[in-house]
Formats: C-alpha cells, structure tokens, sequence
C-alpha cells in the first residue's frame, strides 16, 4: 500500500523545527513503527524515535498521532490508509523533545521513583513458606499491574501542562499498584505522601489519561481509588478529601449537593468569610439557596439506602470502584485501531455477560 504521513522533526541544539512529507511503499500489515522503520532505512537515516519490543510490551514507541498519544507498534497503518488520511506524527507532550520523536523521560522515571514501586512487605525475616496472594485480592490492583510505562497518559494529562510538578497519572497508577496490594505494609505512609501537594486531589478528572493508555491501566480510576482510600483511612488533609467527603454527606443526607455549605465545609471557615462579597453577589441574583431548611429529596430514602449498603458490603475505599475488565479489551488490535469499547465489563474469575437474544 502507498503510505503517505507527515513528521514533526525537532533537533534541540539547534531548536529547528519542520513539518516534513513522507511518501512510501509498505506492507498492508505495516503499523506506525514499521512505517517509520521503512523511512529510516530507505530514505532518511537521521529520523529519531524509540522502539524495542514491537509488541506492545517495552512502552519504548510513545508519540502522537495526529494529535493523541499512541504507541507506534499498535497504529495499524490499514484503515489509515484507506480513509485516504495523512496522519501527523509528533513528539509526545508534557516532556521535553531531545531529537524528533524522542522525548527525555527523566522527569517521568523521577515521579514513578517517589512512588517507592517496589513491595514494603513490613518484616525482614525470610518466611518459611510462600505468601499466598488470592485471585480475588490479586483483582484489586489487576489493571494498575498491566502498565508498560509509555508515558502515554504522561503525554495527555491536562493537569501537568499547568503544574508540571503534579505526581501525573502514570506514578499514580503505580502508587495504587502497591497501596493496593495486600502484602504491602506501607500503605499509609504512601496514602500520606501521594495526598502531598501535586497530588492525587489536583487531579482535574479529564479522564484523558483512560482514554489514551494504550493498555487499559486507566490511570484516572487508580487516583479515584487512592482518593477513596485516603478518606477511609482518614487522610482528609487536602481540600479535594474535604469535597468529595461533602458530597457523599450532602448525598447521604439529602439526596442534593449542599452547595451554599460547600466552600466552609472545603475551605474553612475563614475561607468561606472572605468570600461573603462574592456570596452577596450571588444571593442577590437567587443563585444561592438558603442552606436552612435544607432541601430533601422526595427519595432521599434511597440515598441512604445506597450510602447503608455501601458500609454493609464493605466496599468503603477503592473497593467502592468498579473494577472490571474492559481495559483489557483495548489492548486487542482491531481494524479501528484497536479500541473495543463496546466489550462488556467482566470481573476476573466471573461469567461473562450472556449475549441477548
Ligand atoms: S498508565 Fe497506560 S498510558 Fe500511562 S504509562 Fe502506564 S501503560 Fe502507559
Ligand atoms: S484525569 Fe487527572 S491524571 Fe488523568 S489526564 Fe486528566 S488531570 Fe491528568
Ligand atoms: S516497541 Fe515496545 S511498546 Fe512499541
């Protein structure tokens, strides 16, 4: 087939940048790495990317695709080529270009090393037998396991291109992998840490992060879990913890957001008085309810009911998130470029849903 697609070229040292055309014959199996490899070897040998694997594993071929982060070795070229698109390939975001495709990933290795991404197993003696770890305990922290550190989420996430020095969802995703896991003793000193400034609360929950990991890790569903088990384990500190706790007690109480509480409730007291301007500004336009008598909800009955059932099945903490097995789907190639998202959501270990019908 006849592959046409443009490359942002960048040399640091000379800071040169340049759009530039390539036309050329590949295989109908090619994908993106195999295109590039083509260029390299037939017309310009001075193209730089990463590569190793080929296969999805080594997480060495993150770049952009027309603008959303990919791995190279999984943009099957086919359908591309059919719609008659030119696709426009560029360095990934948030980290600094060294040489065309390559980005410099010590920022990236920096953050996942905070982490502390190894197990903290809380004794030192060598134990007589293994540690059995059940399938069920293992499920908890199945997707945070799969990532292969691309740097993809890395590349998309809208909070670190205002505060590059938010932890990111990648180090975050790891930090859940071993909060998560049930041989690990440290994970209130982790929880303490990871609820640090450039935390997991200045998440802005875009959801960029699942929607570009090329390995169904969602990244963004490891911070909520984080999020849900520093405010089990009472580390509330932050001022995200003090939203979201008000939410589920305005929910639990009256099946309504208790807006006009919010801000004292999440800021403080003092906080709140220093808004009393802007507070007059709205009342005056109706825009704030009076916070006496709260507004209930007809069937704030099954609020509570959902708030009670929670605390029954003890699925307070990350345990309250869904964790299911669509992920894993995304990682098939399809001739859409490898997204199942219709899959069904299927528990490890469970039946999955029988087709209708
Ligand atoms: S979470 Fe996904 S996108 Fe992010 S580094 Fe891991 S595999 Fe890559
Ligand atoms: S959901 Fe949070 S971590 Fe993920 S990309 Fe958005 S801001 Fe970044
Ligand atoms: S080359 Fe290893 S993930 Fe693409």
């Amino acid at each position: 087939m006849e592959v046409k697609l443009k490359i942002w070229r960048y040399d640091a040292y000379s800071g040169d940048r340049e759009l530039r055309d390539y036309e050329l014959e590949a295989p109908e199996w090619a994908c993106l790495l195999d295109v590039l490899d083509l260029i390299k070897d037939q017309q310009d040998g001075t193209l730089a990317y990463r590569k190793s694997c080929r296969m999805m594993i080594c997480g060495s071929c993150g770049m952009r695709m027309d603008g959303r982060a990919i791995l190279a070795c999984k943009e099957r070229m086919k359908p591309i080529v059919d719609r008659g698109h030119v696709p426009v390939i560029s360095a990934m975001g948030n980290m600094p270009i060294v040489k065309d495709l390559v980005v410099d990933m010590d920022p990236f290795w920096s953050k996942i090393r905070r982490m502390k991404p190894w197990l903290e197993p809380g004794y030192d003696e060598v134990l007589e037998r293994e540690r059995i770890v059940s399938q069920q305990q293992m499920n908890a922290i199945q997707k945070e396991a799969l990532c292969i550190m691309c740097g993809c989420c890395v590349s998309e996430c809208n909070s670190m291109e205002s505060d590059p020095e938010f932890f990111g969802p990648a180090a975050l995703a790891k930090g859940f992998r071993f909060v998560g896991d049930t041989r690990d003793q440290a994970s209130i000193e982790r929880l303490e840490d990871y609820n640090d400034e450039h935390g997991i609360w200045d998440c802005t929950r875009c959801y960029f992060c699942n929607e570009r990991c090329p390995k169904g890790v969602d990244p963004r569903d490891a911070i909520a879990k984080l999020g849900a088990e520093s405010v089990k384990e009472g580390i509330d500190r932050d001022m995200g913890a003090k939203h979201a706790k008000w939410f589920v007690k305005s929910a639990e109480t009256t099946g309504w957001l208790r807006e006009t509480e919010l801000v004292p409730k999440t800021q403080g007291i003092v906080a709140a008085v220093k808004q009393t301007k802007f507070a007059i500004g709205l009342a005056k336009k109706g825009k704030v309810p009076p916070p006496i008598p709260p507004h209930v909800a007809a069937d704030v009955g099954e609020s509570r009911a959902l708030r009670q059932l929670v605390r029954e099945q003890g699925r307070e903490g990350a345990q309250g998130i869904i964790q299911g097995e669509r992920g894993l789907a995304r990682i098939e190639h399809t001739d859409a470029g490898g997204a199942r998202r219709d899959a069904p959501e299927v528990t490890p270990g469970e039946e999955p849903p029988k087709a209708e019908g």
